[in-house]
């Protein structure tokens, strides 16, 4: 378990203070998977060094299981090494001058209690686990950058700790192996059931790795839940401007039906839309329509008493082998659908477009 309460973190540079975390809460349950995502600078590295110790933060509080290892009020910092914690950084940080073997035994080398024999027998486990066995006596420079990554995660795991922290540990690797590591890696802090706190930039890591993915903006939160909420119900334009392709429709609410999943209606420059509504919302405020490429649907007819049916204008068709990426224009409103690769439409075509209205939000704003 993790629990952050209130953090703030101000770096001091020649240019000023920079306000790096501003009164970040958060708690990773047992054993879960909870991720950081935010764009470069909004703070997400910082938070995880303050968890393990390498910053220290100017307020707020921060649990690692039952201790409290730091809190400004009461004037507790434990030292890093006390802290219990695996840390694999974005460069690895691993030492070039030592084997396999030397760069995981080396956290046990420094408890110095240990014997050689029982060293011998972590250490193994240890590479076992990320299946480096057999490299163990390799110079570390001679490695791949995916058995360096998972080098680096041995010796994160070595000690057995209680919570791992991982800053973009996938970053430096080719697409295809960031892809296949993605699997491995929550696959096996799953199997440990280690309590992880990951970083990254990169929405689909978040969205496929994590049990709980947590949006950050400029050293704050934006929207925290499970990656289908954050992709489907995305509380802010920036949370769904950030993850996945978004249409954007600004409009102004019309009326507000009782009861049925909050569903309402819109004025929008392309016709009155029925949409999901957010809580408390009032006719004659404006919203913004938030539409996934992918939930629009293509239909043949438009028969008049359909609802949320728009005219369209194909202005380009892109094949990206697994799907059709469309732009449409319905009057100046630029929209981007996503087809299956099947579909027969082309450019100048004129089509009928559904937006299914549980599949339109709107966001506050305008
Ligand atoms: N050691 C430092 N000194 C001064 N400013 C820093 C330092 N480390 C990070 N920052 C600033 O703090 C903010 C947050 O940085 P960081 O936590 O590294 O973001 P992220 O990991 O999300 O990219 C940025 O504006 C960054 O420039
Ligand atoms: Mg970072």
């Amino acid at each position: 378990m993790i629990r952050i309460a209130n953090l703030h973190l101000r770096y001091q540079t020649d240019r000023g203070s920079v306000h790096a975390v501003r009164g970040i809460s958060l708690e990773v349950k047992p054993g879960q998977f909870y991720t950081l995502l935010g764009p470069s600078g909004c703070g997400k590295t910082t938070t995880l060094r303050s968890v393990a110790g390498l910053e220290k933060p100017d307020e707020g509080e921060i649990f690692v299981g039952d201790d409290l290892v730091f809190s400004s009020s009461r004037g507790i910092t434990v030292p890093p090494y006390k802290r219990d914690i695996g840390m694999v950084f974005q460069s690895y940080a691993i030492w070039p001058h030592l084997n396999v073997f030397e760069n995981v035994a080396f956290p046990l080398r420094e408890m110095k209690r240990k014997s050689q024999q029982e060293i011998r027998k972590k250490v193994g486990e240890a590479l076992a686990l990320v299946q480096l066995d057999g490299l163990a006596d390799r110079p570390a420079p001679f490695l791949s950058g995916g058995q360096q990554q998972r080098l680096a995660l041995a010796r994160a795991l070595v000690k057995e700790p209680r919570v791992l922290l991982l800053d973009e540990p996938l970053s430096n690797l080719d697409a295809k192996l960031r892809e296949e590591t993605r699997f491995e890696l929550r696959e096996l802090v799953k199997r440990l059931g280690i309590t992880t706190l990951y970083v990254t930039h990169d929405q689909l890591e978040a969205l496929t790795m994590s049990d709980v993915v947590t949006v950050m903006d400029q050293g704050g939160i934006v929207q925290s839940g499970t990656p289908m909420e954050i992709y489907q119900a995305p509380q802010e334009r920036f949370v769904a401007n950030f993850i996945g392709l978004t249409n954007f429709l600004k409009g102004r609410v019309r009326s507000i039906s009782v009861g049925k999943n909050r569903l309402g209606e819109a004025e929008t420059a392309s016709g009155n839309l029925r949409c999901v509504l957010p809580d408390g919302i009032a006719p004659g405020e404006p919203v913004v329509l938030v539409v996934r490429p992918e939930d629009i649907q293509l239909i043949t007819a438009a028969s008049d008493r359909q609802e949320n049916v728009l005219s369209a204008r194909v202005e380009a068709v892109i094949f990206m082998g697994d799907a059709l990426e469309c732009q449409l224009s319905v009057g100046s409103q630029r929209l981007r659908v996503k087809l299956h690769p099947s579909t027969s439409v082309r450019q100048g075509d004129t089509v009928c477009l559904r937006l299914p209205p549980e599949r339109c939000r709107a966001l506050r704003g305008s």
